[in-house]
């Protein structure tokens, strides 16, 4: 009976939240048991291109692992029918937040899926807590998945760092919703366990911390995955931004991008073309802004030194690229994991969410990256302040200089890399804990195929 039952694949449900950046992650292919696992993620239709092409990226062989389900978007106020996910609603984006929380909204199209897939293992987003009561009933074990590390979320939970308040999460701003975030941790407390984005040596001290509180019953640092596969892009070596790249001397660009979501605001895009511009480095800038156009001839000034990239652009093929020198980010935790995994230190701009935590990270405790802006900034969009240009011009200029601060801070951040790539070597800390959950959801799942409630499998 138990050989029988784990001769075959073990079924996993992925539930990600309604974001690109929550997507992606949970479309990787699980190795490093692929044959032990069968994945099917679940979204709502308008995101299953955004499965599809974080899958392509991957690769051909990539494709044929991952199945996609899914079910309905609710209809929610002041959200147009198809708009489902972050990048869509644009500044409506909290009303995803709002409704993604709701259980009442959202539960019950996920458990008629869970049900009708009876998987037999789910791992959800930590915004669907709910999945880990569903997973009970169906008597298969449930692992809560958090996109963001282990040092934003017990800084969130703790507030261990000072911060302004204008640089907290909107959540944490708002004091009626802290019942909800106390009623989630509780019901992660209760799960069979918790995967983290992150790998023990970025986050060394709050991982152990973590793990001693014995709060959680199993945690898994799972990542940086990415390495685990051909890096996303592979192939797009004869891209016109990487043979760019390939004209440029070695750490001499700076790769600008603010990732999938939040957008920097009409008034901040010429202050920072004619600050990339004054820098005098070379720059490969990522702008989402459909119908921008940069400042009059700069084009022209600006020549073969920099390169503007509309849309989507091989990040992790760029940040491997031994011409860039430096990355200015929004400190998104996925853009960040990238950029440690590629050694390449860190000009930091956050926007939203808990981005201002995880820059402190990068700036105050792996110390692999500076401030572009010390001035006031906030989550909020309205509360926001130009960054003028001669402080984007100054911060790129000196962040690049040889032998300045950006030198020491990618000396930190090489010997980061180092490690994240020993992680998921075979016997690496990431390699293990990923082989770990795969062997502890096999055992759960054979431990619980004779309990009552639990359904027969075809
Ligand atoms: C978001 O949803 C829209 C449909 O509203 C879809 O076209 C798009 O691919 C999705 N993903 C992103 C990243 O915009």
């Amino acid at each position: 009976m138990a050989a029988a039952e784990s001769s075959k694949k073990l079924r996993v449900l992925l539930v990600p939240f309604f974001a690109t950046s929550h997507i992606g992650p949970f479309t990787r292919p699980r190795r490093p048991k692929p044959d032990a696992v069968e994945p099917t993620v679940a979204v709502t239709p308008a995101n299953v291109k955004v499965v599809r092409s974080a899958v392509e990226r991957h690769g051909p062989e990539a494709s044929g692992l991952v199945k996609i389900a899914t079910y309905p978007f609710p209809r929610v106020d002041g959200l147009a029918p198809g708009v489902e996910n972050l990048s869509a609603a644009g500044d409506d984006g909290w009303r995803i937040d709002a409704a993604a929380i709701d259980e009442a909204l959202i539960r019950p199209a996920q458990e008629a899926l869970v049900r009708e897939q009876s998987p037999d293992a789910i791992s959800t987003d930590v915004h669907f807590v709910w999945n880990n009561a569903v997973a009970a009933e169906l008597g298969v074990p449930c692992v809560t998945f958090s996109v963001i590390g282990i040092f934003s979320t017990l800084a969130m939970h703790h507030l261990t760092i000072r911060i302004p308040v204008s640089e907290l999460p909107e959540f944490l701003r708002q004091q009626q919703e802290l019942g909800g975030l106390k009623q989630s941790l509780v019901a992660i407390g209760r799960c069979f366990g918790v995967a983290m984005n992150t790998f023990q040596d970025l986050e060394r001290p709050y991982c152990d911390t973590c793990l001693r509180s014995g709060f959680l019953k199993r945690t898994y640092f799972v990542v940086p995955l990415s390495l685990l596969l051909p890096p996303a892009g592979a192939g797009t070596g004869d891209s016109p931004r990487v043979r760019w790249l390939g004209t440029k001397p070695s750490c001499s660009v700076v790769y600008v991008c603010f990732g999938t979501f939040a957008v920097i605001s009409e008034d901040q895009l010429p202050e920072m073309a004619l600050g990339l511009e004054a820098s005098g480095r070379p720059f490969l800038w990522v702008v989402r802004a459909d119908g921008w156009t940069p400042p009059d001839g700069w084009e022209e000034r600006v020549g073969e030194r920099g390169m503007l990239v509309r849309g989507w652009a091989p990040q992790t093929a760029i940040l491997a690229h031994p011409a860039v020198g430096a990355f200015l980010t929004h400190c998104g935790s996925s853009s960040l994991l990238e950029a440690a995994a590629a050694g390449v230190p860190m000009l930091t701009w956050p926007l939203v969410f808990d981005q201002f935590i995880e820059e402190r990270l990068v700036t105050e405790v792996l110390r692999i990256g500076e401030r572009v802006w010390s001035g006031p900034r906030s989550t909020r969009y309205e509360e926001r302040e130009v960054v003028p240009a001669e402080a984007v011009a100054r911060a790129v200029a000196r962040f690049l200089e040889p032998g300045g601060a950006g030198e020491a801070a990618r000396g930190r951040a090489r010997e980061l890399a180092a490690k994240a790539n020993a992680a998921v070597a075979e016997g690496g800390s990431s390699y293990r804990d990923l082989r770990r959950l795969v062997d502890d959801l096999v055992q759960a799942n054979i431990a619980a195929a004779g309990q009552p409630g639990r359904r027969a499998r075809e």
